[in-house]
């Protein structure tokens, strides 16, 4: 019997990777609340993304980040919040845990994110209080545009970048600026922790209330506002510290299936991919766009033992306790989310799956 190739193999440090980091844990008998591992992984995260340590904060996971971070903006409770309905379910469920009401936008077609521009055009933003860009599954978002955007209509904007671990490293446009970025540790993402969210803003006094709401309200100085525990524990921290150190050696190997990928893809009829996927930044996917639906090659990849998933389902209005909020008309959601799903992608996929994917993708599209 042929072997199935999962969709996905996560693989975290190793036990004995962690080894040297659990034991600073024990000696030091200081296991949550800010302590030095923590703190040692925001300053390799801030040296990795080229700013102060100031404007980094690793929480524990994206959603309560990203949720963190539109109260730390000051987005009114009660008002909307536009969010696009191509992304994974945790973006929206962040602006309703932040006491905001979803409102479901179209992406571009050309970038499968939301555009700065058209948004501007809107003539209801009265009461929006907030953006929330989504990098499509790690693609660089133009940090520049929408710190632009924001400065122009006075709305804040939040950007989701769950997966672009790498491209706000590794692409120019999409580095930290204001507008607060959320990267996802989980443990699916290219740089995982197990759980864990990071924050990079350029803006202090966000950072400073960021970490305040995070930390029950409090933080260093006097007073208190409303907050929970967003805390990331020094046993995450620790597996985060390990996957940094190695990090250099998994991009390499992401970077060489990508490109695979990328080539073996380029020769088959009717296939799209994200837009720019791999230029000079990698994620922890491999996402195609087939020409027509893609139900029917789903279900034949699977049956030939190759595992997919429509990693963003068929886009958040569709799903049951996100239809009551109000939206746009979604052509092009709806166009991508019946198209667009993942193939096996792992660091360590051996050749011979790469080419079995490929070999009976090709035969699913045939019909
Ligand atoms: C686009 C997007 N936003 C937010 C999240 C939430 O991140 P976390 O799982 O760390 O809460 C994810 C998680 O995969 C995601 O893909």
């Amino acid at each position: 019997m042929t072997e199935r190739i999962p969709v996905m193999r996560p693989q975290l440090p190793t036990a004995d990777e962690l080894l040297p980091y659990l034991r600073r844990i024990d000696e030091a008998r200081y296991y949550s609340n800010h302590g030095a591992l923590l703190r040692e992984l925001e300053e390799r995260l801030a040296e990795f993304y080229g700013v102060p340590a100031s404007n980094v904060s690793v929480v524990a996971n994206g959603t309560v980040a990203l949720s963190a971070a539109l109260l730390a903006v000051g987005a009114k409770p009660g008002s909307r919040c536009l969010v696009p309905s191509w992304t994974f379910v945790a973006s929206a469920a962040a602006a309703w845990a932040a006491n905001l009401r979803p409102y479901f936008v179209d992406v571009d077609e050309a970038t499968w994110m939301l555009d700065p521009d058209a948004l501007r055009r809107r003539n209801d933003l009265d009461d929006v209080a907030a953006v929330m860009a989504v990098s499509p599954f790690g693609a660089p978002v133009d940090t520049a545009a929408w710190d632009a955007f924001s400065d122009d209509t006075g709305i804040p904007v939040i950007i989701d970048c769950a997966a672009a671990f790498d491209a706000v490293a590794s692409v120019e446009k999409a580095k930290p600026g204001r507008s607060p970025i959320m990267i996802s540790l989980h443990a699916t993402k290219a740089l995982g922790s197990g759980e864990g969210g990071l924050v990079i803003s350029t803006d202090e006094r966000v950072m400073e209330r960021f970490n305040q709401i995070c930390n029950f309200g409090v933080w260093h100085a006097p007073g208190q506002i409303l907050g929970y525990n967003g805390k990331q524990s020094e046993y995450h921290s620790a597996v985060g510290l390990a996957a940094v150190a190695g990090w250099p050696k998994r991009r390499h190997a992401l970077e060489a299936l990508t490109n695979e990928y990328k080539s073996r893809l380029s020769i088959i009829d009717g296939i799209g991919m994200v837009p720019g996927y791999g230029n000079g930044w990698v994620s922890c996917y491999c996402n195609i766009r087939t020409a027509g639906d893609a139900t029917a090659s789903i279900a034949k990849l699977a049956s030939a033992g190759i595992d997919t998933r429509r990693w963003w389902q068929k886009g958040v209005h569709r799903q049951e306790a996100y239809s009551r909020f109000g939206r746009d008309p979604l052509r092009v959601t709806e166009y991508l989310a019946d198209r667009v799903f993942g193939l096996p992608f792992f660091h360590d996929m051996r050749e011979q799956d790469v080419n079995r994917v490929i070999e009976e993708l090709g035969t699913a599209l045939q019909g």
